[in-house]
């Protein structure tokens, strides 16, 4: 095992908490079976104690000792799990008692996935216990999608960022729940878009909004409309005519394409211009890149970030709920804190890995 990988795991042995990269987005590592362990990764990340953690697996035979999979769901969560493992695909599944009531704030459920990163797999597996991992940003922030995001976010509160170079989804997993029926395919319950497509997860069940007894929609404790907050302020617009602009503001395009004859791109002088998909138009450019995009744009010194939206079709869902969410949250208090720490006391390891990915 490289250095890098064995320093992490063995921090992760002694109770400590440390960045690794997942596929997704970078994920603040902890021991799941440690619950003072996972009391650190909520104290680093700000986050309140009533959001649960994802748990990661090193194997799917490892889901039997974090969840109780009911036998009417059973070959659901087989059929997925063979399909989408490892990968960017989480399942809230009733929760096995090993798991620390921290882990799942209190909750009857535990939120699992086996991630497909090299690197994570190998701490994973080496570490032989399931790891508890939220997104490596300060609570209600953008989520950092390289290690040098991890150190502008968490640098001088943990004691390790393994640098594996960006992540290949950019965008946080497909979170679902699954609700069995007789004789027919199960209802999958979305609580947070992501990589996995409703198109994808279709051949398996029907993909339905999570509703309350009333019939609102729900979503998963910590899909908070301010969510992957920038500093500055977002607005998302409907149509080019939404844009208001006021006199010697300074105003920077989330474009798409940023072609030069676009109808956002040519709307306005703007002060800057980042595309997520430049030239091309591809979805899944576009989702890797959202989050340095947006954390590009917070740090160009703007009055405020205009973005474009991108059709809502497979990738585009989970890439529009993020832009959604960052123009809800802009403004408010969390994580608007400065002083993130410039990086004292946070070591940086490159995972020797980085050729594999
Ligand atoms: O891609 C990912 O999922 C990344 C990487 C690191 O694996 N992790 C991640 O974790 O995005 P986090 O903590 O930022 O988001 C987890 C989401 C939160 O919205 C949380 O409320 C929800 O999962 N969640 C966790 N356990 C849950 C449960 N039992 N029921 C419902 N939602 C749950
Ligand atoms: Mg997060």
């Amino acid at each position: 095992m490289k250095d890098a990988l064995r320093e992490a795991c063995a921090l992760l042995q002694q109770g400590e908490i440390v960045a690794l990269p997942t596929e997704t987005v970078y994920g603040l590592a902890a021991d799941a079976f440690n619950p003072a362990a996972v009391a650190k990764v909520f104290a680093a990340k700000q986050r309140p104690a009533f959001d649960p953690l994802i748990v990661h697996i090193a194997s799917r035979g490892d889901l039997k000792t974090v969840a109780l999979v009911p036998a009417d769901i059973a070959d659901t969560v087989e059929q997925l799990t063979k399909t989408f493992w490892p990968g960017p695909l989480t399942l809230i599944l009733p929760r096995h008692p090993a798991v620390p009531d921290l882990v799942t704030s209190g909750l009857p459920t535990v939120a699992v996935r086996q991630s497909a990163h090299p690197v994570f797999r190998a701490i994973n597996k080496a570490l032989g216990h399931p790891i508890a991992a939220p997104s490596a940003n300060r609570f209600g922030r953008i989520s950092p999608t390289s290690a040098s995001a991890v150190i502008k976010e968490l640098g001088g509160r943990i004691p390790l960022v393994v640098d594996a170079g960006a992540c290949s989804e950019g965008l946080e997993s497909t979170i679902i729940s699954i609700e069995p029926r007789a004789g027919k395919k199960p209802i999958f319950r979305l609580h947070r878009a992501g990589p996995i497509t409703k198109e994808q997860l279709q051949q398996f069940g029907r993909v339905e909004k999570v509703r309350d007894v009333a019939g609102q929609v729900l979503l998963a404790p910590g899909q908070l409309a301010s969510h992957y907050a920038p500093r500055t302020p977002l607005v998302l617009l409907e149509k080019p005519a939404d844009f208001q602009p006021e006199a010697g503001k300074r105003y920077g395009l989330l474009s798409y394409t940023g072609a030069d004859d676009g109808p956002y791109v040519t709307l306005h002088d703007w002060d800057c211009i980042e595309s997520l998909s430049p030239g091309g138009g591809k979805l899944a450019e576009a989702a890797i890149r959202l989050f340095f995009v947006m954390r590009t744009l917070d740090e160009a010194g703007l009055d405020a970030i205009i973005a474009e939206p991108v059709s809502e079709t497979g990738l585009g869902v989970a890439i529009m709920d993020r832009l959604r969410r960052a123009a809800s949250g802009t403004g408010t208090g969390t994580g608007t804190g400065t002083g993130t720490g410039t990086g004292t006391g946070t070591g940086l390891a490159k995972s020797g890995m980085a050729d594999a990915i």
